[in-house]
């Protein structure tokens, strides 16, 4: 299985700090954002990961980041996307990357408490499709936010005005290798981006999407400055990509 850390997009919702560098830059109490996404995917023993990035601070990932040494990593691929145009549009770009693998997306805004690799060994052993991770939250209108009938998701609502669940559909996405075919098929949304809620809906037609929800806390630090300053207080207190045992 491949890993892709998606840190493009312009991160306006935190101007002015995202002004002068890459969200995913910023530092969340000890370490800057993108780390922790880097960690979620060596925490599940994926060990070749492609970082997306974009805009005018794209080169400060080099430096940061380097060939990944401090990850236990061999190797850091890299490419960047021109304009932010989608989550799912910077997930197109990794193809070349993935080949004929799986892969797993991380959203380089999102930290998870527990450590991802039991939910990537389930998504192992489930053939093909797609599976994502759920988490209950008391906002989800800021989120996709799944439909469910049961314990069947038959839909997920890109910031619906009335959400028809209390949970979010987390920045963590399992795919098999025809998301690439899936995401050619996209048009751009109300926003102009391609939707990574569209991608999913094509695997809920399908009927291939599995999910699961979340241990221990989940944050999304670029919603706003709240859920940014919640993030760091969150992994000051409990960590992030913690072994479940360890909880
Ligand atoms: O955090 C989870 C949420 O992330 C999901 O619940 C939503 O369904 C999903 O659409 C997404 O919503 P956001 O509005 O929070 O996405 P945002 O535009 O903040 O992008 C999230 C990350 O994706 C961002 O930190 C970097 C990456 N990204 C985003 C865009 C728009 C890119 O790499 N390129 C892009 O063009």
């Amino acid at each position: 299985m491949r890993g892709i850390v998606l840190a493009g997009g312009s991160g306006s919702r935190l101007y002015p700090l995202t002004r002068i560098t890459n969200k995913h830059l910023l530092p969340v109490y000890d370490r800057p954002m993108v780390y922790f996404a880097i960690e979620a995917l060596v925490s599940a023993g994926i060990d070749r990961i492609l970082v997306v990035t974009g805009g005018n601070h794209a080169g400060e990932f080099l430096p940061l980041l380097g060939n990944g040494s401090q990850f236990g990593l061999k190797h850091l691929d890299y490419t960047f996307q021109e304009r932010p145009g989608g989550i799912a549009e910077a997930l197109g770009l990794a193809e070349h990357f993935a080949g004929s693998q799986p892969v797993c997306v991380m959203l380089a805004d999102n930290i998870y408490e527990t450590s991802i690799a039991s939910a990537v060994r389930r998504f192992g052993t489930q053939g093909d499709g797609a599976r994502v991770l759920l988490a209950r939250v008391s906002e989800p209108q800021h989120y996709g936010v799944p439909v469910m009938e049961g314990d069947r998701i038959v839909r997920i609502d890109e910031k619906p005005a009335s959400p028809a669940s209390a949970y979010a559909v987390t920045g963590c996405y399992m795919y098999d290798n025809g998301v690439f075919e899936i995401v050619r098929t996209l048009v751009p949304s109300g926003r102009g981006e391609l939707e990574i809620t569209d991608v999913n809906n094509a695997y809920v037609r399908r009927g291939k999407l599995c999910h699961e929800v979340i241990d221990g806390f989940w944050a999304d630090c670029g919603e706003s400055f709240g859920s940014y300053l919640r993030a760091a207080n969150l992994v000051a207190s409990n960590g992030a990509n913690r072994p479940a045992a360890d909880r």
